[in-house]
């Protein structure tokens, strides 16, 4: 098996450079203003995908992170200031399903949300979401939803997803959040995917188990990781653009 990740800090580096790509593939460019929505990294992750838009849109950019908690705030802080791109990023606590009073109309060039969706635990107000995005993006602009594909090719993706529908994550369908983008007005609609190339070796995709759960997860997904490692699943971007009145 050709693992290509065999230590923690290739994970960090691969994880990184993945979502670099995927921010040059939606578009992000110098000079836009963007919101992030649920931008929380958490302590020990690779790099936000806050810090890759903060990097493309260079000095005359912004990108504005929103999440519903701040208890990793000081950490999303940091990280900024670590990749030199704290001049350009700011945070604001808020639900994505109201951003009203926080964010007026028509206020970034792109709105983007990164494996957000996969923690927002109300799956009946995605609507409420959508609508929001929509709001708070320019006339012209673009809203861009990428969450992890259930779509799997191999055991090694299975496991991966296996562990975060294990641990209670949401999984929506691309299409209905594209319907959902379209019955809010937005234009040219699309849902593409972008492959990963992380495949992670067993001893790799073992550390990456979640202590709180380790015992269950080694009894659950153990000989199988064993045999196949874990893969990065491809990533589905649903995109759509607010006609320009
Ligand atoms: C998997 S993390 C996001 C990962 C991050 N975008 C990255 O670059 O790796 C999901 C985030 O969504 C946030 N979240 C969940 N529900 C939310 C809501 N209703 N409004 C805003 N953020 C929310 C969580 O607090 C968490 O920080």
């Amino acid at each position: 098996m050709g693992w290509t990740i065999t230590s923690s800090t290739q994970l960090m580096e691969a994880v990184y450079d993945m979502k670099s790509k995927l921010a040059q593939k939606i578009g992000v460019k110098e000079g836009l203003t963007i919101v992030d929505i649920g931008c929380g990294p958490g302590p020990d992750h690779p790099p936000s995908f806050t810090v890759c838009l903060a990097e493309l849109v260079g000095e005359k950019g912004r990108v504005l992170g929103i999440d519903i908690s701040d208890e990793n705030v000081g950490d999303f802080l940091d990280e900024a200031k670590r990749f030199g791109v704290e001049g350009r990023v700011d945070f604001v606590k808020g639900d994505a399903v109201n951003l009203i009073g926080i964010i007026e109309d028509n206020f970034a060039d792109m709105i983007v949300s990164y494996r957000f969706l996969e923690e927002f635990m109300r799956p009946k107000e995605l609507s409420k979401v959508i609508k929001e995005m929509v709001r708070i993006v320019k006339p012209g602009g673009k809203v861009c939803i990428m969450e992890l594909s259930t779509q799997t090719e191999n055991e090694a993706e299975e496991i991966f997803i296996s562990l975060h529908k294990d641990w209670g994550d949401s999984f929506f369908d691309s299409r209905e959040i594209a319907q959902q983008l379209r019955r809010n007005g937005l234009v040219n609609v699309q849902i593409e995917t972008s492959e990963s190339d992380i495949w992670y070796s067993p001893s790799v995709a073992e550390k990456d188990f979640w202590k709180e759960f380790r015992e269950e997860i080694i009894t659950k997904l153990g000989a199988l990781t064993k045999k196949y490692g874990m893969k990065y699943p491809p990533i589905f971007i649903v995109s759509g653009h607010k006609l320009t009145s």
